[in-house]
């Protein structure tokens, strides 16, 4: 939802740093981009368009200075136009702002504004902040007295970045939008520093990072950096070293970062179960969550997570704790009572604005709160009691992929720490196995195959039971997030209930069906009913039933546990989605009126 960077310190590469920052930052937002550049003057260059459109303009243009901003958007306020995307500009030209998030007191800002005699160029609600710089700097005050004077004024969520003419500095402030300071070397006596929503932006320049926290105002020059609240007291926060590499932010050859991150997954779940499962003691080692002994548990989250929410929520009611999950954005408006009940948010950015909101509301009742995330020093991490983090490295394709896998396997972990239960030795040599049989998976995989056969589906289904329902939601929003298909999950049992009218042959379903139990049985009983409809039906199985005879095609997973059946049967699905959106010649990474990171609620 926006990206922004800023960078001090690169004299005659400072677009470059930007440019390449903004294309890493991407996925938080790609309909237009620009780039201010101080040096005496500002130099403003921007656009509607992506970060490629932006390098050739900026290439031609040329402009160059000693520090910089700049945005990449996901339109909120006015559509993206050239007017619209950020930098925004005072009256004179003399203030550049970039900014994440919303001002919800926007309007009342900008009648007053145009009140006292401001120009307003565009549609959004970033331009009333160099206003008020600007009206704060006409009153006579300092370049950063006035910066803090404007963000003073601001209601709502703001990461802000703003640069003055003939002004050394950058001055950021955060509240409820993410801001990392990248703190560099120094290169012939002066310092290099970087401000981004997201570490990636500048990782291959420096791993030191300070997360800022929300209220909290820094300003970066050339010869320093200084974080403080928002009324100038000294703040000492900590300074952190990112523990993945820069090259783990790069495609390494694959034709997309969704490709790449697929390919990923036996890695990722290695390096999540790393440490953390004693197969000799059958015990998993979470730390001291072990002894939070929740008398219930809550979840919330939203999108994906909130389909491996649903999941985590049926391993803890299994294993005797009675669990739920919600939906974050629909959490405070009829909130579940809470005693005892541990809620968990369960977010790979660690900055949902709808997962956070949900997770402040819990906490306002007197709840507990965990974090189960990928971003190491996120807003979740930061403001709940206890984080656990799912090591996925870092995901930049908007569809959620290798996070998911490791979700499932962290709320297998969590559920097994925190409700021992009998089943555990087996669940843990099935997590064992996890990442070979995932491995295995992406190498035998029918998956294309598939998808040429039904790339002219009028619509997907997906249907599953127990486990296999939540990767039934995921496979559907898979589906329909990259390739613009209409796609539906389904838990099978409801499909006779409604859904099985929207049958026909030109709408294939796919049927988790896993093991030889019951579940299995009834699921089958459903693929009959699909098919005596004409529909074709795409199997996915560990072969222990025989679904195989009432189905056209068939991705095939290893035998594995219930639990661990469910991430390889996702693993198929999110290559039929890739390889389907492929076809279709979809903008894989970044599908239309998406964002990988949604700060806004
Ligand atoms: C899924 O592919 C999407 N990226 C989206 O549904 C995502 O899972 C959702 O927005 C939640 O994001 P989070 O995990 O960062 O909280």
């Amino acid at each position: 939802m926006c990206g922004i960077i800023g960078c001090v310190g690169h004299e005659g590469e400072t677009t470059d740093v930007l440019v390449e920052g903004l294309s890493t930052l991407e996925y938080r937002g790609y309909d237009s981009a620009g780039v201010a550049l101080g040096n005496g003057d500002l130099e403003v260059v921007k656009q509607s368009g992506k970060i490629d459109d932006l390098r050739d303009t900026v290439a031609a243009a040329g402009p160059e200075g000693h520090l910089g901003i700049g945005h990449t958007r996901w339109s909120t306020h006015g559509p993206p136009t050239d007017e619209n995307a950020h930098p925004h500009v005072d009256c004179t030209g003399e203030v550049a702002v970039v900014h994440n998030g919303i001002i919800e007191n926007y309007q009342t800002l900008r009648d007053e504004l145009r009140e006292a005699g401001h120009t307003f160029r565009s549609d959004t609600d970033t331009e009333v902040v160099p206003h008020l710089i600007e009206a704060a700097l006409s009153a006579g005050a300092e370049p950063e007295a006035a910066v803090r004077e404007a963000v003073s004024r601001l209601d709502g969520s703001f990461a802000v970045a703003a640069v003055i003419a003939g002004c050394d500095a950058i001055f950021a402030a955060r509240n409820d939008s993410p801001l990392v300071l990248g703190i560099g070397d120094e290169r012939d006596g002066v310092g290099q520093y970087y401000l981004a929503s997201d570490v990636p932006a500048f990782r291959e320049h420096t791993d030191r990072v300070v997360y800022l926290e929300d209220g909290q105002f820094v300003r970066v020059s050339a010869s320093g950096w200084a974080v403080t609240d928002l009324a100038g007291e000294p703040a000492a926060p900590a300074v952190d070293t990112v523990e993945w590499d820069p090259e783990e932010t790069g495609k390494a050859g694959y034709d997309h970062f969704m490709e790449k991150e697929i390919n990923e997954q036996p890695r990722a779940l290695r390096q999540c179960l790393s440490e953390r499962v004693d197969e000799l003691g059958g015990e998993v080692n979470v730390g001291d969550l072990a002894y939070l002994n929740p008398r219930g548990v809550q979840f919330v989250a939203c999108g994906t997570s909130y389909h491996a929410a649903l999941y985590g929520a049926q391993l803890f009611r299994l294993a005797g704790v009675p669990a739920q999950a919600f939906l974050a954005s629909e959490y405070a408006s009829a909130p579940p009572p809470i005693g005892d009940e541990l809620v968990i948010g369960v977010t790979q950015s660690g900055e949902t604005a709808d997962t956070l909101s949900a997770l402040r509301e819990a906490r306002s009742r007197g709840a507990r709160t965990l974090a189960v995330t990928n971003v190491v020093g996120s807003t979740v991490a930061r403001e709940c009691d206890d984080a656990f983090y799912i090591k996925a490295g870092p995901e930049i394709g908007v569809a959620a992929t290798k996070t998911f896998a490791s979700q499932l396997a962290s709320l297998n972990l969590l559920s097994i720490g925190m409700a021992p239960s009998k089943d555990d030795r087996e669940a843990i040599a099935s997590l064992r196995d996890l990442p070979a049989d995932v491995q295995q998976v992406l190498d035998d995989s029918a998956a294309e195959e598939i998808a040429e056969a039904y790339l002219d589906s009028d619509a997907y289904f997906f249907i599953g039971r127990g486990l296999q329902y939540p990767v039934a939601l995921e496979g559907a929003l898979k589906m329909k997030e990259i390739t613009y298909k209409h796609a539906e999950g389904f838990a099978a049992g409801e499909l006779k209930h409604g859904p099985l009218a929207l049958v026909t042959e030109r709408t294939p379903v796919f049927a988790m069906v896993t093991g030889d139990d019951e579940q299995a049985r009834k699921t089958i009983g459903n693929v009959k009913e699909v098919e005596a409809r004409d529909a074709p039906v795409v199997a996915v199985t560990d072969g222990q039933s025989d679904v195989e005879r009432y189905a056209d095609h068939v991705l095939s997973i290893p035998e594995s546990s219930p639990r661990t059946a469910a991430v390889l049967a996702n693993v198929q699905l999110q290559l039929a989605a890739y390889h389907t959106a492929a076809k279709l010649g979809r903008p894989i990474d970044k599908p239309r009126n998406l964002a990988k990171s949604v700060t806004v609620e």
